[in-house]
């Protein structure tokens, strides 16, 4: 059964942007969960431009939710996500100039760092993904990292699709690491840039069983939801509600 994964770091965004509290991540998180998200994925960044501390641990505080926190390999990073205890984490490249993760991890240059990062996670129980390229040699070396999961970006492929180029060896290459990746024993997840166009194409490989989207469902959400926030205040001004 194919699962979705909310990602909710937008909803913060859009919280900083005032320094108020509204929309609060803590209630997305909930009212996503509600509607039918299989977790949540928070990032909480080095530089916490969106999910803050504080987010990071009312949320990973619900209850029944299943909450998927994407880290940097930083020490500080993996201290806090121990103290924070999510079920599940994803380690992710940062870059402090980046707006969003532009690539999956170097997993050559770091093998060591990631071996040791991946085993303190087993340790605590906490489900270990990599965020990683679609590139064979990369899922021979997930393998020897011993993670339990890996999420092949997708950034490239949604890139093509939506620029309506050719995204046929993209796509190859995406269906080519999934098969590789679940013969070895990795479950496979998939995610960046994901819109409903993209998604439909990537639900037909049938080793992908995760699907972690955020930046295309709270920017949909505001056409899904601008009709009946304008009817509420027009309701409140004409004194009807
Ligand atoms: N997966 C990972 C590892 C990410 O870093 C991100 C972006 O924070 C996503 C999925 C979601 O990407 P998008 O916001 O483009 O849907």
């Amino acid at each position: 059964m194919k699962r979705l994964g909310v990602n909710i770091d937008h909803v913060a965004t859009i919280r900083n942007a005032r320094g108020e509290k509204h929309p609060s991540p803590f209630l997305a998180a909930k009212f996503a969960k509600k509607a039918g998200a299989d977790s949540i994925t928070i990032h909480l960044r080095e530089d916490r431009r969106h999910i803050k501390d504080l987010d990071a641990k009312k949320i990973c505080s619900i209850k029944g939710l299943l909450v998927n926190l994407e880290i940097s390999t930083n020490l500080n990073m993996i201290k806090s996500a121990i103290k924070l205890r999510p079920d599940f984490v994803c380690i992710v490249p940062e870059n402090r100039k980046e707006i969003t993760t532009e690539g999956g991890l170097n997993l050559r240059k770091n093998k060591r760092r990631l071996k040791q990062i991946l085993s303190r996670f087993k340790k605590e129980k906490i489900r270990t993904s990599l965020f990683i390229n679609p590139i064979i040699d990369d899922i021979r070396i997930s393998k020897e990292l011993e993670t339990n999961c890996i999420e092949i970006h997708t950034g490239h492929l949604a890139n093509l699709i939506k620029s309506k180029k050719n995204y046929t060896k993209e796509l190859k290459k995406i269906t080519k690491c999934s098969i590789l990746a679940k013969n070895l024993g990795i479950e496979v997840h998939a995610g960046h840039g994901l819109d409903y166009k993209t998604t439909r194409i990537l639900r037909n490989i049938k080793e992908i069983e995760e699907y972690n989207i955020g930046h295309y469902i709270i920017g949909e959400s505001i056409f899904s939801g601008l009709s009946k926030v304008i009817k509420n205040f027009n309701k409140i001004i004409k004194n009807r509600k």
